[in-house]
Order: structure tokens, then sequence, then C-alpha cells
């Protein structure tokens, strides 16, 4: 089976979040189990530099008013054949999503140079039956494919986010290369606005989530974020796929981030690595404070407001807190002015740093993800692995990863980390309350949990068969 697929985020290159983690382990995962895939990239400047480019596949004078674009070919380091588009659009600096005011064109762009991979090949014999889309950066593909007759690829759309649509005027249809015939609520419309990602889930063939609970979730008023009736509309063809985890990037028995490697079997070096991080964070280097962490964008779905009026509470249990995120100047401001109240006790590094995020899930004793939407969440499953026990609220991949600790799970040994429904400080306060009281009152079990956790297999394999069946399927019924 040859399957393309296309995304804006790409790691170790390009990463906003785990849709970055991904890809970059998706495509591997998939030629593992025997099938053909490759992938299209936006040509951001890290991936023209990290890519080894092997030849121009496409070359056009003017894409959607960006200027000359091309489609490159080359091979990523570990061997995955890329397709990169070049193009003005990409060549700037700052993250991935910096608004510039044309970011409607400039992922039309992306999208349409992804139909017409898909559609046309590659020139040198490899045609995909399948294009793979990824979130609303490539959701007018599907669109893109419909308006042009002759055959076509089947496709699919998976929704990372339901939050992030790429909704932009009306106004912008023609300057992203659609007509009229598209606009209309079966389309790409949306309360007179233009909806990439409405349009995508109205075309593809089929649509994925990255977890079963989000795709229940997703068909709700509560969870749809205006779509649902789209999703309830399109049911039959949706399907939750849970993600994975790279173990060649998550394992601490390998990882090159942390001081000391541990495993189930050899947990040991756990404790020198809480103390590297107590010390590397300025927090008191005390073995029997329970270290709580957050590693997230500081987004409001992610509910870490409801962790700011636990803080308090936190400290004067004696726990600490390390804190890596950026975003939201609220939040941000907000656990700063913890840390400086409680200095040795509270730490926080804005800014993105992947090595001390896998320092942190080294070090510390528990994991926060308080989220009130969570498609799938990787960190908890990254924290599973490494041994610091997640305290979720029971929503989308959290509810299908994370089993709370009670009698009922302890007696079946299914336990691994502390779950809550209501999103509210007092009822977080709770789970935090229960889980420095494991801690503190019954170390073999809170150690039982750790190594349960540390045992799960989360690796990608499980979710490959799953897409293999689903592109059959999809490619079958064409
Ligand atoms: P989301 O995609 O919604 O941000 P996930 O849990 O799926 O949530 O993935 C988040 C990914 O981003 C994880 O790999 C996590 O380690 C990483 N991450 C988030 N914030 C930071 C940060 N400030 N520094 C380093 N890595 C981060
Ligand atoms: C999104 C979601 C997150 C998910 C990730 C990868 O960013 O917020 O829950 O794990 O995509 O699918």
């Amino acid at each position: 089976m040859r399957v393309l697929h296309a995304a804006a985020e790409f790691f170790p290159f390009v990463k906003a979040g785990g849709l970055g983690d991904v890809a970059g382990a998706l495509p591997r995962a998939l030629q593992e189990i025997g099938l053909s895939v490759r992938i299209l990239l936006p040509g951001f400047p890290t991936l023209l530099k990290g890519i080894e480019i092997r030849r121009e596949v496409y070359w056009w004078p003017d894409l959607m008013g960006g200027g000359p674009a091309r489609i490159l070919q080359g091979r990523s380091p570990d061997g995955l054949t890329v397709y990169l588009l070049d193009s003005p659009f990409f060549d700037r600096p700052g993250g991935p999503y910096e608004e510039m005011g044309d970011s409607d064109r400039k992922f039309a762009a992306f999208s349409w140079a992804a139909a017409h991979l898909a559609r046309h090949g590659d020139g040198s014999g490899w045609h995909p039956q399948l294009l793979h889309c990824h979130d609303w950066q490539t959701a007018l593909a599907p669109v893109y494919l419909d308006q042009e007759p002759g055959n076509r690829p089947a496709t699919l759309l998976t929704i990372h986010n339901l939050a992030y649509q790429g909704i932009y005027p009306g106004a912008c249809l023609p300057g992203v290369w659609l007509g009229p015939q598209v606009f209309h609520m079966h389309g790409v419309e949306y309360y007179g606005q233009l909806n990439f990602l409405k349009g995508g889930l109205q075309f593809a063939d089929r649509i994925s989530t990255v977890s079963p609970t989000y795709a229940q979730e997703i068909q709700t008023p509560a969870f749809g974020e205006g779509l649902d009736g789209v999703l309830r509309f399109r049911k039959d063809s949706l399907v939750g796929i849970l993600n994975g985890v790279d173990e060649r990037v998550w394992d601490p028995a390998t990882c090159p981030h942390l001081d000391a490697h541990y495993d189930v079997k050899l947990p040991s070096g756990k404790k020198v690595d809480k103390n590297m991080l107590q010390r590397q964070m300025g927090l008191q280097e005390d073995c029997e404070a329970p270290l709580f962490s957050i590693i997230s964008r500081l987004a409001p779905q992610k509910g870490l407001d409801l962790v700011l009026s636990n803080v308090d509470y936190l400290v004067s249990l004696g726990a600490q807190l390390v804190v890596l995120g950026s975003g939201e100047p609220l939040l941000e401001a907000g656990f700063r002015a913890f840390a400086e109240r409680y200095p040795g006790r509270v730490a926080v590094h804005l800014g993105y740093n992947e090595g001390l995020a896998h320092r942190i899930l080294g070090g510390a004793d528990a994991l926060l993800m308080p989220s009130r939407q969570e498609p799938c969440g990787l960190t908890q499953m990254y924290a599973l692995k490494y041994g610091a026990i997640p305290v979720v609220r029971r929503t989308g991949g959290l509810a299908d990863t994370v089993v709370d600790t009670s009698e009922e799970s302890l007696a079946k040994g299914t336990a691994t980390g502390f779950c809550f429904d209501e999103p509210s400080s007092w009822v977080l306060g709770e789970a935090i309350g229960r889980a420095v009281h494991l801690f503190r009152e019954q170390p073999r079990t809170w150690a039982q949990i750790q190594r349960r956790g540390m045992k799960q297999d989360f690796g990608w394999h499980a979710a490959a068969k799953h897409y293999r069946d689903l592109y059959a399927s999809v490619i079958g019924g064409m």
C-alpha cells in the first residue's frame, strides 16, 4: 500500500506540540509493517537544512500569490522519503504558525501541493493510493482533489485538535483558488466564513481522530467546537485511533537527556534524576518531597488555571512543583509569581525545551494534566514510561490511557494514575491530595503503580495496524 502523509510539523525539525511527534513517528511505524509511506512537509528552514535534498519534483512560477514554489524530494536522517514544499511562505523566522496575515494562503498552498502530489505522483513512478492529511493545515487537500475531474487517490483526515480549524473571512475564497461552488453549508462555508477543517471533514473519504473517547466526545456540542453537527453527520466514517509513543525518543533506559538511566528492573536511577532535576531547577534537594510536574503548551484547553488555584495547597502539603511551558501570558505570569513566592518549592521554566522535558519526566514523581479537552495527549504516556504518575482529568485520550487508583483497581492490579471528572480546582485538589497521601503513606503501593505504568505498551505498532486496516478499507471502497 502506498500512502502519502501531509503534516505541518515533523519531529525533531519542527514541533509545536504532539502533532510533530506523531508525524515524526507514525510513517516509520507504518513502514515497519510493510507499507510504502512518504510525507509532504512545509519547507521550513530547519527542514530544508536537515533533510538531504535529492531532486526537484514540481515547480510553479507562483503558488497562491506566495511567489515561486517547488516540491523537493529528499530523505530524512532515518531514511524516510520526504517531500518539502519550498515556498517563500515558509521561509520565515519564528514558529510554524507565526501569523503574518497570509496563513490562509500559506496553508491552502500546502494543501493544494499535497493534493497535486497525491493525484499526479512524484514523476518517478511513486503514486500514492491514499493521502493521509493531518489537521486543518492540510484539510483543504480533499476539497481540491474533489474539484478536479478524473481518478483521485483516497483521502483520510486525522483531527489532532478540533479547537484549531483555520477560519478566515469568506472573501479569502478566490485567494485560495476555490470557487463559489464549494462555499455552502456542505462545503467549506461556516457561518459566512471559510473553514479549512470543515471543508476537510466534508470532503475526506474517512475521518479519524487520536483517541476513541475523543471520537465520541466531538460528536457532542460540549466538545464539537461548532462542528459536532458535521461530525454526527459523518459518524459512520469517523474512527478514533490512539496515538503511540516513539520509544526511540522516550525511553528512560536510553534517554540521552537523563543523568542516570533506569527501567522497571533497575529503577534506582530515577532517584538520581530527581535529585539532579531539583538541583538544576533550584528546588530544595529533598527526596521525601513529592515532586509534581507540568510540561505543556499553556493554552486554555489544558486546564492549567485549575493548577494555579492549587499551588498554595500543594506547597502546604510539602510537595514541590516544576513547570515547563509557554503560551497564554496570564498563565505564564501566574506560574512565575508562584515561583517567586515559593523559592525552592516551585520552579518555572517558560519556553520550549526538549531536553528539559525529558529531564523533568525523569525526575518527577507525578505529572499534572487537568485538561478540559485532550484529543489524545502524549505527555501522560511519556510520564507513564518515565515512572512519573499522571494526575489527569478523565477526558479524551487521558481517559483511554490512565486508570484511576481505587480499591477496585488496586485489587485488580490495573491502577496507573489518578483521574478526576469535574473540571474544578476543588476536585483537582482532591486528586493531588490522594496522590500525596499515597506517596507518603503507602510508598510500596506507589512504587507498584509506577512500575505498572512503566510496563505499559504504548508503542506505535498497535496504531500502525489500525491505520493499515483503515487505509485498506478506504482504498478497497474506491
Ligand atoms: P499537545 O499536542 O496538545 O500540545 P501532547 O501531550 O499531545 O499535547 O503533546 C505535547 C508535546 O509537546 C509533548 O511531546 C511534550 O513533551 C511537548 N511539549 C509541550 N510543551 C513543551 C515545552 N515547553 N518544552 C518542550 N516540550 C514541550
Ligand atoms: C493535539 C492534541 C493532543 C494530541 C496531539 C497529537 O495537539 O492537543 O491531545 O496528543 O495533537 O495527536
